[in-house]
């Protein structure tokens, strides 16, 4: 598995991979950008020119009105998601000459437009066209193209049907179609697989935003990464880490990379670590509606995680009898090492995929029933019930928010 073209070509560009330099707002005035990704300290503008993006053969690149047909002038109701970037919705085109076609006839692409007003939008733009056209693994949306034409900035991708892990876990209605274990599972080993891949010393890059929107799932659940905007270049040489501008969401980020700006892959780690958390549990990992002292999952969760006996209070009450108790807690001991504080004693990605792949085969080989944690709490409260109640039961998405340093 490896790069689609012969080579990686590095970007020219100092907006792709030259900040360097630690800028990391302490005043707490950081500004906060269309985008929802944070940015401190002064940027310089944005580039404009196509001569930034990286050859890639392989991507096509659409005009502005080809995308506007192929999305129907990008109509509301095609909407697929939303994110700090901007908008992205669904659209058809043909498979050979990439011209728009009919709703229901050609590949069917998800297309993504920048919000205009976006203030980091350009970089973000440029670096999912750099990093993402140029990989090709099983573990990564495939990009098929972008747009670049006046103020535009639109990408053009594989469509993912079953769109993301966040919807599966914490919309309203899936309440009725939890994702059972094992397709966490699989969800949890393809993620760590696609990560895997960027951490491999063939690629060095440091994904910096793994959250469950950013995990797209295609017809068999198979997770693929997309939203490669804040994608890094690792350290390179006998250097431990990469200094930037302290960007991502908060509940995933490291807290040495939130004290520092220090990036290492470790700090993909740690967004791993919470977001396994996440599958397990199936709470999110910000979520002001619980009750004080639950806000915070890592906070939360984290005493209970090392105890066998204890384990059954943090794991998902939906998920009772799908899993043997040891095979809860290995998967909750294997989350609470990717949360340590000291990234020395995290594991790697490559150890995380053996471990899970690991976790996959006892489960389905041990007789789940009689080791299963008993049920000891009361069953938690649907959307349904909260409707019934008056409780606010959607609960806030926990798009990229400002991430302030100490
Ligand atoms: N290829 C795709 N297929 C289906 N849905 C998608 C696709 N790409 C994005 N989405 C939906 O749009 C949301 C936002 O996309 P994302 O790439 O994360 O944007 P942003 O960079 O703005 O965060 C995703 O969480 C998902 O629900
Ligand atoms: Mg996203």
């Amino acid at each position: 598995m490896g790069i689609c073209l012969s080579a990686r070509i590095k970007a020219e560009s100092p907006y792709h991979t030259g900040l360097t330099s630690k800028n990391v707002s302490t005043d707490g005035n950081s500004l906060k950008s269309s985008s929802g990704k944070v940015s401190s300290g002064s940027v310089p503008p944005p580039p404009r020119s196509e001569g930034e993006i990286l050859q890639s053969p392989n991507l096509k690149s659409f005009s502005f009105s080809d995308l506007k047909m192929a999305t129907r002038n990008f109509r509301p109701d095609s909407v697929l998601g939303e994110g700090g970037f901007g908008s992205v919705f669904k659209g058809w085109i043909d498979e050979n000459s990439f011209a728009a076609t009919k709703p229901g006839t050609g590949v069917v692409i998800a297309v993504k437009r920048l919000n205009l007003e976006s203030f980091q939008g350009h970089r973000e733009w440029l670096a999912e066209v750099n990093y993402l056209g140029q990989f090709c693994h099983p573990h990564l949306v495939k990009l098929i193209g972008y747009c670049l034409e006046d103020e535009h900035r639109l990408l053009v991708y594989e469509f993912m049907p079953r769109g993301s892990l966040e919807n599966h876990l914490f919309r309203r209605g899936s309440y009725f179609q939890p994702l059972s274990w094992n397709l966490r599972l699989r969800v949890a080993v393809g993620a760590a697989k696609g990560l895997a891949f960027l951490h491999s010393a063939e690629n060095k890059v440091i994904y910096r935003d793994f959250k469950t929107s950013n995990i797209l799932l295609d017809s068999s659940y198979n997770a693929k990464l997309s939203d490669f905007g804040l994608a890094k270049d690792g350290p390179t040489g006998d250097k431990s880490h990469v200094s930037t501008r302290v960007m991502g969401t908060y509940g995933y980020a490291a807290p040495e990379y939130l004290a520092t700006g220090h990036l290492t892959s470790k700090s993909d780690v740690y967004s791993f670590g919470v977001v396994l958390l996440e599958m397990l549990s199936g709470r999110r990992a910000i979520d002001k509606n619980r009750p004080t002292g639950e806000h915070n999952l890592v906070e939360w969760a984290k005493p209970y995680l090392t105890n066998k006996r204890k384990i059954f209070r943090i794991l998902d009450n939906r998920l009772e009898g799908q899993y043997s108790l040891d095979v809860g807690y290995k998967a909750a001991n294997l989350a609470f090492r990717c949360i340590s504080m000291d990234p020395r004693f995290r594991p790697t990605m490559n150890e995380i995929v053996k471990e899970l792949e690991h976790i996959q085969d006892s489960n389905s080989k041990e007789k789940i029933g009689n080791n299963a944690p008993a049920r000891s709490r009361p069953r938690r409260l649907s959307a349904d019930d909260a409707r019934k109640r008056n409780i606010p039961a959607a609960y806030p998405r926990p798009s990229a928010s400002p991430l302030f340093s100490k």
